[in-house]
């Protein structure tokens, strides 16, 4: 079954005291009204995983997550964070690939695949991060850039694999820009996805796996976004920051 997942990606924002802040009023929130049928999962800075998730643990339905991990079992990698730290904090899911990895940092394809497959390995949950930019766009790319990004990673997985990844499908130039894309255009480009997994998987695969849109969200957005067929849920960056935004946004998935 595909899950409905909200995921907040807060970035490099907040201190610690904001970050318990925003995290204590988004529980005050799901104390009154915590549909879980739907996971929310707060991707947060490092330094504040333990703290964090000691705030929400137990509360159903509701998951911290982190932004990114190390290629690397562990060893000499000054300033990295390996999967197996996050996961004896209990981390399930972690972000890979997000674009602005990708640009400011020159993650690879291939380096975005290593991460996922030491991910899965360890019986975590990637959420994969892919989109093109608006160049890519603008020529008519953008289906045929976000399935070769697919086909680099997620099709050189096993099919054991790549049944614990969420995929994200996030246009650049959407992300902190105010601008969506098209609903016609997100359907499309998920239905494509979609369809790719089909092909490479199996019809039982693409059925059940996730994939969320990311890019502008706001909580008068969320709920069109949100009723696409292909769209199982979103990746919310800027409106994930104020816990008000983010719990409207929530809510108006059903
Ligand atoms: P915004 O919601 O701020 O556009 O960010 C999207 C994003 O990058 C989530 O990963």
């Amino acid at each position: 079954m595909r899950s409905k997942i909200i995921a907040a990606n807060w970035k490099m924002n907040k201190d610690e005291y904001e970050s318990k802040k925003l995290t204590f009023e988004i529980l005050k929130h799901l104390n009154k009204n915590n549909n879980t049928s739907i996971n929310k999962i707060l991707c947060v800075p490092f330094p504040f995983l333990s703290t964090i998730i000691n705030m929400c643990s137990g509360i159903e339905g509701l998951f911290v997550g982190a932004q990114n991990c190390s290629s690397n079992i562990d060893g000499p990698y000054t300033g990295e964070v390996s999967c197996l730290m996050l996961k004896s904090l209990s981390v399930r899911y972690t972000i890979v690939g997000h674009s602005e990895r990708r640009d400011l940092f020159g993650e690879s394809e291939s380096l975005i695949l290593e991460k996922i497959k030491r991910l899965v390995a360890e019986n975590m949950i990637p959420i994969y991060c892919c989109g093109e930019s608006l160049e890519e766009r603008n020529k008519g790319f953008h289906i045929k850039k976000v399935l070769n990004q697919i086909e680099d990673s997620i099709f050189k997985l096993s099919t054991k694999e790549v049944k614990n990844v969420i995929i994200a499908y996030e246009p650049i130039w959407a992300i902190g820009t105010g601008k969506t894309a098209d609903l016609e255009d997100i359907q499309e480009i998920h239905l494509a996805i979609r369809k790719g997994i089909r092909s490479k998987f199996g019809r039982s695969i693409s059925k059940n796996i996730s994939i969320l849109y990311g890019g502008s969200i706001n909580a008068l957005n969320a709920k069109q976004i949100f009723d696409l067929s292909d769209v199982d849920g979103g990746l919310v960056g800027g409106a994930s920051l104020n816990s008000q935004d983010f719990i409207d946004i929530v809510n108006s998935f059903n």
